[in-house]
C-alpha cells in the first residue's frame, strides 16, 4: 500500500538515505574511478560486475542485469515489499513515519517483537551496569576478563535471580506478556496460569540480526552446576537460527575491510578474540553450519579460517562446515588449536600475536584432511590410502570451480604419490556412482529461487575467466571509443567465440576501420534484439579511467589467447598419457608440448600486447 505514504516522504526518505552506505552493509564495494564494485548479491559470480553510482545514487549489476535505487535494492535483498523497504529506511535515517491501519500485519507483528527484544536487552544491560543487582553478573564478565567497553559493544546483560523479573518490567512499560512470548522470553507455568522468565541468574549475550536489530539471546550459567551452560531464544518471527550469525553486526566491517572472516564456535570465542584486536569474526553459536551461514558470510568475503576447538569433536565439526562453505565458492581453510584449547582460552594465555600466528598457519582443504584423517587412518595401508583420498574426492566435488578441483587433485597427486589422471578418473566415478549429496539445486542457498538474469544475450553459465574476458573487452569497446585502436590492434577477433558478443564486436570494429565516430543508438539499431539492446546500454553505465581500462583490455585479451593455448596444451598432455600406456615414443610431441608451454609463458608476460600509441 505504498499509497499511503505520501510520496514527498518517499523521495525524502530516498534522499537521506546514501545508496553507497547501504548497499555496504551488505557486500563489499571497491572505488574504482567515480563508482563503487562488488560481487552481485543476485547472482554468483567472481568477477566483481556489481556497480553502485554514488552520483545517480543507483546500482546495476552488469552480470544478471538487476538494478535500481535504494529501495530496489533493499527489495530485492531482503525479499520484502515496497512499503517494508521504506520503512526500513525511514527508519535508518530518522525520519518518522506514521503507521497507518492498513499496513502488513507480519511488519507490525515483527516491528513489536523488534520492540520487545530490544526492550529485554536493555534491561539486561542495566541489570548488570546496577550496583548492587548486577555485580554478581559483572563479577563474572570480570573473572573472563572482559573490559566495560566489550560489554558495552556487545551490549551485555545479567538476568536477574528472580522468576519474574524481566516480565515485571516489561509490564510496567505496558509490554504485554503475549509480546514476551513471543519473543520466546517467557515460559508459560505447566501446574498454574501464567509465565516464568526463560533466563534466571546469567550473563546474557543479546544476538543481533546484521543490520544490528536484537533478535534473540544466549545466557550463560554464572556456576558450573548441572544446569546447561548456555541457554538460548527458540526461533521466532524474528529469528531463524539458521539464518543468524552472532557477533556479525559488530564485525561486519572488521571482515569486509580484511576480506576475511575468521569462524569460532562459541560466544566467549568471538568476543575474546575481538577484544584481543582480532575483529573479523563469526560465530555459530553451538549451531551447525548452514547453507545460508554461508550465504551469509559470503556477502562480505569469500575468504575464510575456521578456528575451532582443538579437539577432536572441534575437528569434526570443522569437517562438515568445510563442505558447507566450499559448496557456496568460499575459500576455506582450517586452523588447528592444540588439544584442549578454544578460541577464547588461547588468546587469553598466548595472547593476540600467537593467535594471528596460529591464524596464519590455517592450512587449506587437502591438508587439513589429510592431517585430520591421517589420526584415524593408517595411510601405509593401500585401504586407509584410499578411503583418506575417498574422503577428500568428496569435498574437492563440491568445490564449484574446475580450476579449484584441478588445483586440489594436483596438490593430492602430489602428496600422495600418485598419478593425476588416476585421481581425476576416480573424481568422475564418483560423480558417476553418485553416492554423494548433490549440490544444493537453489543458488542463493537460502530456500529462494535463484534470480533469473534479466538480460538476453545468454552469458556462458561456466564462467572461465576467457568468457568473462569476451564479455568485459565488448563492454569495453561499447563505452569507450577510446580503447578501439588498442583493443583492435592486439584482439584476433576470431578468438572471441560468443557468436553474439562477436558480431557486436564486429559491427564496432567497422565503425573504426571507417573512421566513424561510434554511436552506442546506432548500435542498438544494428540489431533487433532486446537482449542485445539492454547488453548495450546496461555497458555504457560506468565510466572508467583510460589507463586502467586498457590495462583490464590487455587481460582480456591474453585471456582468449590462453585459452587457445590451454585446450592445445590438455590436447597434448591427453595424447602424451594415450601414447605412453601404449609404450610409444613421445619425444616428439613432449617437444610440442614444451613449445606450448613456452608459448603460454610468454603469452602471459604480455610480450606480444602492442600499444599503437608507441609504434
Ligand atoms: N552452546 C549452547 N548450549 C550449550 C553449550 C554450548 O548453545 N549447552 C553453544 C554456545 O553458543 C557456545 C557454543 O555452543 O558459545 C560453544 O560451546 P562451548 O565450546 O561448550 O562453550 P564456550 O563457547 O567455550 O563457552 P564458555 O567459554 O563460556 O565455557
Ligand atoms: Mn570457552
Amino acid at each position: 500500500m505504498p499509497g499511503k505514504i505520501p510520496q514527498e516522504k518517499i523521495d525524502q526518505i530516498r534522499q537521506a538515505t546514501d545508496i553507497v552506505e547501504l548497499i555496504s552493509r551488505y557486500l563489499t564495494l571497491t572505488k574504482k574511478g567515480k563508482n563503487y564494485f562488488g560481487l552481485c548479491p543476485f547472482h554468483s559470480e567472481k568477477t566483481p560486475s556489481f556497480t553502485v553510482n554514488p552520483e545517480k545514487q543507483i546500482f546495476h549489476c552488469f552480470g544478471c542485469g538487476k538494478g535500481g535505487n535504494a529501495y530496489t535494492f533493499l527489495m530485492e535483498h531482503d525479499k520484502i515489499s515496497f512499503i517494508e523497504a521504506v520503512r526500513n529506511l525511514a527508519e535508518k535515517a530518522g525520519i518518522p513515519l506514521e503507521y497507518s491501519a492498513t499496513e502488513s500485519k507480519q511488519y507490525q507483528e515483527k516491528e513489536a517483537l523488534y520492540f520487545t527484544t530490544k526492550f529485554a536487552a536493555r534491561f539486561f544491560y542495566q541489570n548488570l551496569a546496577a550496583p548492587q543487582i548486577g555485580q554478581i553478573g559483572m563479577d563474572y564478565f570480570k573473572k573472563r576478563q572482559l573490559t566495560p567497553e566489550i560489554i558495552k559493544k556487545f551490549g551485555l546483560g545479567y538476568a536477574l535471580n528472580r522468576w519474574d523479573g524481566l516480565i515485571k518490567a516489561a509490564t510496567q512499560q505496558s509490554i504485554k506478556i503475549e509480546q514476551l512470548e513471543k519473543c520466546g522470553l517467557v515460559i508459560p507455568r505447566k501446574e498454574s496460569s501464567g509465565f516464568y522468565d526463560r533466563f534466571r541468574n546469567r550473563v546474557i549475550f543479546p544476538i543481533f540480526d546484521s543490520s544490528g536489530r536484537v533478535v534473540a539471546f544466549g545466557a550463560r550459567r554464572l556456576v558450573d552446576d548441572n544446569s546447561p551452560k548456555y541457554i538460548n531464544s527458540p526461533e521466532t518471527l524474528i529469528y531463524q537460527k539458521r539464518e543468524t550469525l552472532y557477533g556479525l553486526a559488530q564485525t561486519r566491517q572488521s571482515i569486509q575491510a580484511e576480506n576475511l572472516a575468521i569462524m569460532v564456535e562459541g560466544y566467549m570465542d568471538l568476543i575474546s578474540l575481538f577484544q584481543a584486536g582480532i575483529q573479523n569474526v563469526v560465530a555459530t553459536s553451538g549451531t551447525a553450519l548452514t547453507p545460508e551461514h554461508a550465504k551469509l558470510i559470503g556477502r562480505y568475503t569469500k575468504n575464510v579460517i575456521l578456528l575451532y576447538d582443538g579437539d577432536s569433536a572441534g575437528s569434526k565439526a570443522a569437517l562438515r562446515g568445510l563442505d558447507i562453505l566450499l559448496e557456496h565458492d568460499l575459500e576455506v581453510q582450517v586452523a588447528q588449536l592444540p588439544q584442549g584449547n578454544d578460541p577464547d582460552s588461547f588468546v587469553k594465555s598466548k595472547g593476540a600475536n600467537e593467535m594471528r600466528t596460529l591464524l596464519k598457519q590455517a592450512r587449506p582443504l587437502v591438508e587439513f584432511k589429510v592431517n585430520m584423517l591421517a589420526q584415524f587412518e593408517d595411510l601405509s595401508s593401500a585401504a586407509g590410502k584410499t578411503r583418506v583420498i575417498h574422503s577428500i574426492l568428496e569435498s574437492v566435488i563440491k568445490l564449484k570451480d574446475s580450476i579449484k578441483q584441478e588445483i586440489v587433485i594436483r596438490e593430492m597427486a602430489e602428496r600422495f604419490k600418485l598419478n593425476e589422471r588416476i585421481l581425476f578418473q576416480e573424481l568422475e566415478n564418483l560423480k558417476k556412482r553418485g553416492t554423494f549429496a548433490p549440490v544444493s539445486k537453489v543458488a542463493n542457498g537460502d530456500g529462494r529461487q535463484p534470480v533469473q538474469p534479466a538480460e538476453k544475450i545468454k552469458i556462458p553459465t561456466r564462467k572461465s575467466r576467457a568468457n568473462v574476458a569476451e564479455i568485459t573487452l565488448t563492454k569495453l569497446l561499447i563505452r569507450n571509443p577510446d580503447s578501439h585502436a588498442f583493443i583492435f590492434h592486439n584482439l584476433d577477433i576470431q578468438k572471441v567465440r560468443h557468436p553474439k558478443l562477436r558480431e557486436i564486436i564486429e559491427v564496432i570494429y567497422s565503425f573504426f576501420l571507417d573512421k566513424k565516430q561510434l554511436d552506442q543508438n546506432k548500435l542498438i539499431s544494428y540489431f533487433n534484439d532486446s537482449g542485445v539492446a539492454s547488453f548495450i546500454v546496461s555497458s555504457l553505465d560506468e565510466a572508467k579511467e583510460l589507463k586502467e581500462e586498457q590495462l583490464i583490455a590487455s587481460d582480456c585479451i591474453v585471456a582468449l589467447e590462453l585459452r587457445d593455448i590451454d585446450e592445445t596444451i590438455e590436447k597434448l598432455q591427453m595424447k602424451i598419457r594415450e601414447m605412453e600406456n601404449q609404450k610409444q615414443n613421445t619425444e616428439v610431441i613432449q617437444r610440442q608440448w614444451q613449445e606450448f608451454i613456452n608459448l603460454k609463458k610468454e603469452i602471459e608476460q604480455k610480450k606480444f600486447i602492442v600499444d599503437p600509441k608507441n609504434t
